[in-house]
């Protein structure tokens, strides 16, 4: 099993991979990538979720790229649950990095009708996965184009937990996410968008948030936080314009010191 410190690094390497040699994963890797689904942890425990390594026909999309496999992420839809898909999926697309292997995040894919019943929980988001053919890792922080730090967040706690949600992918890289720091907590906001791209961004903005979540939790386990994700009224009437929160990472020194 993937430690969290080791997913950590892989932040800094990570990009999508949009080429991919077409052979299909030899079975021990299609193993490990299996059982590695099994250790993802949940935001939301309570989310009836399911992952499924499918080969090569199991989507279909206009703008589906073509990948040797696919993995699909399934849930029940209650509240949150967008959040959580971006949040655990994102551990795989961490993890299959770290195994050089390409990963791209599919928002306008769809299972193929063989696939469609292949859980009995409602599709929600796939991810393309396969050799790469072509470099599958960044080696300069210049390579992220992601907006300014500040742009993100107004506040300087916790930069460097920021400077891990930051490099996140996100759908269209629209960056959703706004941040505000204190000592002991980082409040996670998403950015409206207006009702004509609602329809749209919306969904997949949900997504992005769990996807910068699961960045800042890796980042705060990295530095010797425990993390527990709550809801903060103070945090949601503090929110910065034009932003809907989310939720609230509380960070507690693993030595319960805060002093640092
Ligand atoms: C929820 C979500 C959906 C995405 N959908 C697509 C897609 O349909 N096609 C595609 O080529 N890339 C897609 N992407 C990849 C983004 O375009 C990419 O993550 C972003 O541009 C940042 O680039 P990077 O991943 O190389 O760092 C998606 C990413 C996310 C998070």
């Amino acid at each position: 099993m993937m430690k969290n410190n080791e997913l950590f690094e892989y932040i800094f390497k990570r990009k999508s991979t949009r080429k991919y040699k077409m052979e299909a994963l030899p079975g021990d890797t299609c193993k490990a990538i299996e059982e590695q689904m099994q250790d993802v942890m949940p935001l939301q425990e309570e989310l009836k979720t399911e992952m499924k390594l499918l080969p090569h026909d199991a989507v279909k999309g206009l703008l589906a790229i073509k990948a040797p496999h696919y993995l699909l992420f399934f849930s029940e839809k209650k509240k949150g649950y967008l959040e959580n898909a971006g949040y655990m999926l994102q551990q795989m697309d961490l993890y299959l990095s770290s195994m050089e292997l390409g990963t791209c995040w599919l928002g306008m894919a769809k299972p193929t009708s063989g696939f469609e019943n292949v859980s009995s929980l409602p599709y929600v988001i796939a991810m393309a996965v396969g050799a790469p053919a072509e470099p599958v890792h960044r080696t300069t922080e210049e390579q992220y184009k992601r907006k300014l730090k500040v742009e993100i967040c107004s506040t300087t706690h916790h930069g460097d937990m920021i400077e891990a949600a930051r490099l996140a992918p996100s759908a269209t890289n629209s960056q959703p996410w706004r941040f505000r720091t204190t000592r002991s907590a980082i409040h996670a906001y998403r950015v409206n968008v207006s009702l004509l791209k609602a329809w749209l961004y919306e969904r997949m903005n949900k997504i992005d948030m769990g996807i910068a979540l699961c960045h800042l939790e890796l980042a705060a386990e990295a530095e010797g936080f425990r993390v527990t994700f709550l809801q903060d009224e103070e945090a949601v009437e503090d929110r910065p314009l034009g932003t809907q929160y989310t939720i609230t990472l509380q960070l507690e020194k693993k030595n319960d010191s805060l002093q640092q």
